[in-house]
């Protein structure tokens, strides 16, 4: 069963009350499955937060505020990700599109993507994303229509969708056990809703079942290899990407 959250109404706006109704019954509450999140509808934005988090402080997605600087930081086409998605690469999939952080990344650096998400409430905190985004001239303006979002299960999905140049696959992985008690913020949210990516290496086998040139893989660095045969892997500072060709 989907997890279900509280759906809190704190706007007059007509269109955005209308939006929290439809919201309450693809994701609202029920007592089976329940995150114990809740999802608020302001004004301006949709956020997710804890009970005991006051309403304007949860999280959100804000595609405005990632660094857009053309071949600095954040955009550097040298980065491990991007080298890994491939220099030749136009088209990709992100199968797993959690908050969009590398999507929205490689939207900007010029890859036409296609992100797949297929938690309702994720998803529908990425539409709230992307609405927010087509009201910022100059951030829709950077993004070029490179982002499309998609709600579904990519291994479905997949199959109509099999003429892409790299998929990309960043499944949910246990946290390494660290001092800190708790991961990040955001990763916590995420995990809380989504659980873990138990199916991931079906996913994978679908991916490397389509015509795609090359298939990406996101690893923790502590985690084992996704399979034996990467053609290459390009390593980060906590994360590797590992790079595989068609089914062997
Ligand atoms: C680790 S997160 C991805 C984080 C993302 N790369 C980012 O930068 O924000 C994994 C996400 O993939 C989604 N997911 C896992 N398997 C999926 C599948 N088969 N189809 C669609 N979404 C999937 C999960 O629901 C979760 O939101």
């Amino acid at each position: 069963m989907e997890p279900r959250l509280k759906i809190e109404v704190n706007t007059t706006d007509e269109t955005r009350v209308a939006q929290a109704k439809r919201a309450l019954h693809v994701v609202g509450t029920g007592s089976e499955n329940h995150t114990g999140l809740v999802l608020s509808f302001l004004d301006s934005h949709t956020e997710l937060r804890r009970p005991d988090t006051k309403v304007g402080n949860g999280f959100f997605i804000d595609f405005s505020k990632v660094d857009r600087r053309q071949g600095a930081g954040n955009l550097s086409k040298k980065q491990p990700l991007p080298k890994a998605i491939g220099a030749t690469t136009h088209t990709v999939i992100d199968a797993t599109a959690g908050f969009c952080g590398d999507a929205i990344l490689l939207a900007l650096m010029g890859f036409k993507v296609v992100a797949i998400e297929r938690s309702p409430i994720v998803s529908l905190l990425l539409h709230d994303g992307m609405r927010r985004a087509k009201e910022d001239a100059d951030l829709w303006a950077a993004l070029h229509n490179n982002l499309t979002i998609l709600e579904g299960d990519a291994k479905q999905l997949l199959e109509t969708h099999k003429n892409v140049d790299s998929i990309y696959i960043d499944p949910m992985f246990p946290q390494k056990k660290k001092k800190s008690p708790l991961p990040p913020g955001r990763i916590q949210l995420l995990s809380q809703i989504v659980g873990h990516d138990l199916d991931a290496d079906s996913l994978f086998c679908a991916a490397r079942n389509t015509n795609a040139k090359r298939v990406i893989v996101k690893r923790p660095n502590h985690a084992p290899q996704m399979a034996d045969d990467p053609v290459v892997v390009h390593k980060g500072k906590q994360v590797r990407y590992e790079v595989y060709g068609l089914a062997p």
